[in-house]
Parts: structure tokens; C-alpha cells; sequence
């Protein structure tokens, strides 16, 4: 049996899709049955749509407070029993008792501990860093804190904004985080 993947996004869901284009492959190991967001609408919920995957929305505006949205995002994820959650540019941090609850591996594009937080590619730029990167590592409650599985460098260049950076950077953490993926799933098998 494949392993149960619920993926969790806030964006525009290319990291996402890649997981989905990886999973079409019997040998991957891996399904994705269901793509949940804290962003109703995003575009990684319109390419698990396209590509047949239940989609679920949770906002934390829609919630008493955020312990409410925690608890209902996770019984949301929970209905479809994940062997693993990969969060795939989600930009919310999870309570202690969602990440105890499910196994959650997360890709964060910088070499943590260096640059955590929502401006990884930012905050890399503005302290003159020569390299930086992508790290894949399990999520704990803090911020980008969890134990990390596996990294990979990727150079900064001379003149790079942000965006020049991040096509190089996701270009690295594509085929990255399908491999972690890849690897964390045969155990289920
Ligand atoms: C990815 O590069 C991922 O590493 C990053 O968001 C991007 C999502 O892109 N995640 C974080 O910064 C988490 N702190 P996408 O929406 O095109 O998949």
C-alpha cells in the first residue's frame, strides 16, 4: 500500500506539484489523498483540484482564535489518517499538539539554523551571505526548529535578488524534497 500523504500549502503550490508529478510514479511509494491550506483559493489548491485531490480550506480568521483554528485544521487532516504531513510552503507554525499528533516533515529554503522565518531568501540577501540553501526537517513547534533530515548548498550570486535566488533555490529543493519524501515513505511500506 502507498503511503497516505496530506499536504499542507499556503501559496502558489509548485513545491506541491511537484510532490503530485513524483507521486504518478507506482515506485514513489506515496499518494497525496488530500491538500489542505489556511488560504481559501490559493493556487496550490487549484493544482490539487486540476490533478483530482481532495482539497480542504481552514482560515484562521474563520476561528474563535488560533487554538480553535489549530484544532480544526488537525481534525481536518486527521479524517484522512496521513501516514505523513508535508508541508509545502505553508506559512502558518503549528501548536505543540498538532505537530505530537501526525508526523510533519517541512522544506525551508535556507540552512537552518541560518534564516528562519517567512523571509528566508530576504533576510540570506540583506546579511551578504555567499550561500545559502534548502533544508527538509521535521516539524516541531517552534519556528523552523525541528530536526533536520537533510540539506543541500546553493550558491549566492553576485547581483541576485530574490527572485533570481529563489528560481535557483527551488530548483534545488524540488528534486530535494521528493527524494526525503521518497526515502521517509518506504518505511510504511
Ligand atoms: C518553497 O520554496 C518553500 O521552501 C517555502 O515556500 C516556498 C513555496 O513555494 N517555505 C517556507 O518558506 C516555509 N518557511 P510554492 O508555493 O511555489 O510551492
Amino acid at each position: 500500500m502507498p503511503a497516505r500523504l496530506v499536504v499542507l500549502a499556503s501559496g502558489s503550490g509548485t513545491t506541491l506539484q511537484a510532490v503530485l508529478d513524483a507521486s504518478a510514479d507506482p515506485a514513489f511509494g506515496a499518494t497525496v489523498v488530500a491538500v489542505g491550506s489556511d488560504v481559501a483559493g490559493c493556487g496550490a489548491l487549484k493544482r490539487a483540484a486540476d490533478h483530482g485531490v481532495e482539497t480542504f480550506a481552514v482560515a484562521l480568521a474563520e476561528q474563535p482564535d488560533r487554538t480553535a483554528w489549530n484544532l480544526a485544521l488537525a481534525d481536518r487532516i486527521a479524517a484522512y489518517r496521513p501516514d505523513l504531513v508535508v508541508l509545502a510552503g505553508f506559512m502558518r507554525v503549528l501548536a505543540g499538539d498538532v505537530v505530537r499528533r501526525f508526523r510533519i516533515v517541512n522544506t525551508h529554503p535556507s540552512l537552518l539554523p541560518a534564516f528562519p522565518g517567512a523571509h528566508a531568501l530576504r533576510d540570506a540577501l540583506a546579511a551578504g551571505a555567499e550561500r545559502t540553501g534548502v533544508t527538509v526537517h521535521w516539524v516541531d513547534e517552534g519556528v523552523d526548529t525541528g530536526p533536520v533530515i537533510v540539506q543541500t548548498v546553493v550558491p549566492i550570486e553576485p547581483g541576485d535578488d530574490e527572485d533570481s535566488l529563489r528560481q535557483r533555490l527551488q530548483a534545488a529543493e524540488k528534486p530535494l524534497y521528493v527524494d526525503a519524501i521518497r526515502t521517509l515513505c518506504q518505511e510504511y511500506r
